[in-house]
């Protein structure tokens, strides 16, 4: 049994092993035999003395030390010569010296049994160790014989705690002081156990408010309804990790769009604890990207917008000068086929033709903004209120047309010809979504918009047209402002409608955004800056009265098929016609007298383009009257100011209406 208990590990080891062999063992049956007793002692004794992780020692009653083992040489430094004789106060600290506490642990030994404690203790060279002690009492025949000791020197352990401590000290303070990471944790259910600084900064909620939650609560209701956070868990227990971003709600109930992290935490036997939490709100990051995403849309858009501007403004121009031609030599046509009424009748076909390619073209140069001739300020109430009688005779029967423009609407700086043709196109797209029936309304009202990528920060009137039509499909709207895109059946729809009022409005500095609910209807709402413009009331004369005229005009165009075709509609309408082909020709003829007016393309070929002409006619002769006529150019956008500009190709009302307004007394 005294074997048995000595080789048992632990501090109380020593004790019996002391007891073995000065108290016990002389009444053990076993050691009746004195050899074998002395036998068992010396074992007991190497054993002792050749220990080297513990110093084992006696102490007299009076805390002398009596023997050293190869442990306490080792750890404390004296050799068994050096302290067998020296009280074991001397391995204290000078400070616990000064305490008393060497008598102390002895007192706590003999009123308790056992003392037990760790503390620092000094080696003979001065230096300090951390010691783990146990003193027991020893008894012979019921007196205090003395005491054992057993001292254990910890201080790597004790090091590589404190180590541990601070840094576990640390990581909480790194923790619980982060401010951009929501880094908490939960228990296996899924309450709340801990909470960070960015946890309440993030979330809302103090720690006092949300340990002891469940987690859920963060989560929208539908995602609660649909069991998404036990499937996090679920997921976070079965693979290790769950990984996720989602929208999540604050104490304050707003959303934020969060990146989520949850790692399962285990025990060392692989049980489960609990989950280490981290959430970061990424909704700005989320948010760039999406604007980003959304201008780079915006842009490859626009540069689509742009590409397709220029080739049909191209195809346009050319178009366009082809077109004159027929429409000149129409006039002269119908005039010899009067008598005629087959031929009258081709004209008449002719002409129809031509008014629409007409049209056509029109479109397709205001689409791609290359046509800007005669913007004004002006009224939108009193615009529409000339043209709902032609708004509404287009609609057919079963459809209606509302106007809501409330007074106090901005004036707005257009081209009137555009922003008609415009309404017409939307009021007419209205109609066609509407076969059964319904209401078409143009509305209009200020409004106050910040920068965007389509428009700038400014005050604008909004422009709507709306129906209760069939609507547009998702997937197809994004499409409708293209040219030549149509769902109508072919010779229905060309597909420039929108693509002209788009073009307007940009031209114009403003914007066109449609909406529609399938089967509900659609709105197109046209933006145009507000101006500071003084309004004049110009409503167009009427052409059927226009009186005859006289005199002679100078016609500059360098296109002799056009030259001929304008000369053609000139003379009908009453004037002499002399024709040069640029400038530099038209000061001569100038010089020459006997010039009223002047009627001249914008661009030609030669140094002086028509507007430079204007600008030198002007200088020379500022009585004599000059049209300037352009299908397509650039420099016409300069000259609204100075001159009127007639857009090709004309037919004779529009040149009359022109000539009208430029010649004083006539119109
Ligand atoms: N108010 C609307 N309701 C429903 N769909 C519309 C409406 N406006 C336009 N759309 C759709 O957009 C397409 C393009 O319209 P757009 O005016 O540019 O061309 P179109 O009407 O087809 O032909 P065009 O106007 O040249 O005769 C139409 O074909 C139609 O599918
Ligand atoms: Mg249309």
């Amino acid at each position: 049994m005294p074997a048995k208990a000595f080789f048992s590990v632990g501090s109380g080891a020593g004790t019996y092993f002391w007891m073995a062999s000065t108290r016990v063992n002389t009444r053990n049956p076993a050691y009746r035999d004195i050899d074998a007793l002395i036998d068992s002692e010396r074992r007991f004794r190497l054993l002792v003395e050749g220990v080297i992780d513990y110093a084992i020692y006696m102490l007299d009653p009076n805390g002398i030390v009596t023997n050293w083992n190869a442990g306490a040489q080792r750890i404390k430094g004296y050799a068994p010569d050096e302290i067998i004789g020296q009280n074991f106060s001397i391995f204290y600290t000078p400070e616990e010296k000064a305490a008393g506490r060497p008598a102390e642990a002895l007192a706590t030994a003999l009123r308790e049994g056992k003392y037990e404690a760790e503390g620092w203790r000094v080696r003979k060279d001065g230096t300090r160790f951390f010691a783990s002690v146990v003193i027991d009492p020893l008894y012979e025949e019921g007196v205090l014989a003395g005491f054992a000791k057993i001292t254990r020197d910890i201080t790597e352990r004790e090091t590589a705690r404190n180590a541990l401590l601070d840094s576990e000290r640390n990581f909480r303070l790194l923790v619980s002081g982060v401010t951009d990471y929501a880094l908490y944790m939960l228990d296996p259910e899924g309450l709340v156990s801990s909470w960070n600084a960015g946890a309440v900064r993030i979330k809302g909620y103090t720690p006092t408010e949300i340990i002891g939650q469940h987690f859920s609560r963060f989560y929208t209701n539908q995602d609660q309804a649909a069991g998404r956070p036990a499937r996090a868990l679920s997921i976070a227990r079965e693979t290790g990790r769950y990984d996720e971003e989602g929208w999540r709600v604050r104490k304050d109930g707003s959303f934020f769009w969060a990146s989520v992290v949850i790692d399962p935490i285990r025990d060392q036997n692989g049980k489960l604890v609990g989950y280490a939490k981290i959430t970061r709100d990424i909704t700005e990051r989320r948010e760039a990207q999406m604007e980003l995403a959304r201008v780079q849309r915006q842009l490859a858009e626009s540069q689509k917008m742009d590409a397709l501007g220029q080739l049909t403004g191209g195809v346009a121009h050319d178009f366009n000068n082809l077109l004159m031609v027929v429409a000149g030599n129409i006039q002269t046509l119908k005039t010899i086929a009067a008598q005629d009424p087959k031929t009258a009748r081709a004209a008449q076909a002719i002409e129809f033709a031509t008014q629409r390619g007409a049209a056509l073209t029109r479109q397709l140069l205001t689409f791609s903004r290359r046509q800007r001739v005669n913007p004004q300020p002006i009224e939108i109430a009193q615009r529409i209120d000339s043209i709902r009688e032609v708004l509404s005779s287009g609609l057919g029967g079963n459809v209606r047309l509302t106007i809501d423009i409330p007074p106090g609407v901005w004036p707005i700086t257009v081209d009137i010809g555009e922003l008609e043709i415009a309404l017409v196109n939307l009021v007419i797209n209205s109609r066609d979504a509407m076969t059964d029936g319904g209401t078409v309304t143009i509305s209009a009202q200020n409004i106050t918009l910040g920068e965007s990528e389509s428009i700038s920060a400014g005050e604008y009137v909004a422009i709507a047209v709306s129906d209760n039509g069939v609507g547009i499909p998702p997937d197809v709207i994004a499409n409708v402002f293209d040219p030549f895109f149509t769902t109508k059946p072919v010779g229905k729809g060309t597909g420039l409608g929108l693509s002209q009022a788009h073009g307007f409005a940009h031209q114009a500095g403003g914007t066109v955004k449609i909406t529609s609910t399938l089967g509900h209807g659609t709105t197109v709402t046209i933006y145009l800056p507000r101006t500071t413009g003084v309004v004049v009331d110009t409503m167009p004369s009427e052409l059927s009265n226009a009186p005859a005229r006289t005199g002679t005009v100078l016609l500059v165009e360098d296109n002799p098929e056009v030259a001929s075709a304008s000369a053609n509609l000139l003379e009908q309408l009453g004037y002499l016609v002399r024709w040069v082909p640029n400038a530099e020709a038209a000061l001569e003829e100038i010089e020459r007298n006997g010039i009223d007016l002047v009627v001249s393309d914008i661009v030609m070929p030669g140094r002086m383009d028509g507007l430079g002409l204007a600008r030198a006619i002007k200088e020379k002769r500022p009585e004599l009257p000059i049209l300037l006529a352009t299908g397509y150019s650039e420099a016409a956008q300069n000259v609204r100011a100075d001159f009127p500009i007639l857009r090709k190709p004309y037919q004779m009302h529009e040149l009359s209406r022109a000539l009208a307004e430029i010649l004083p007394g006539e119109a």
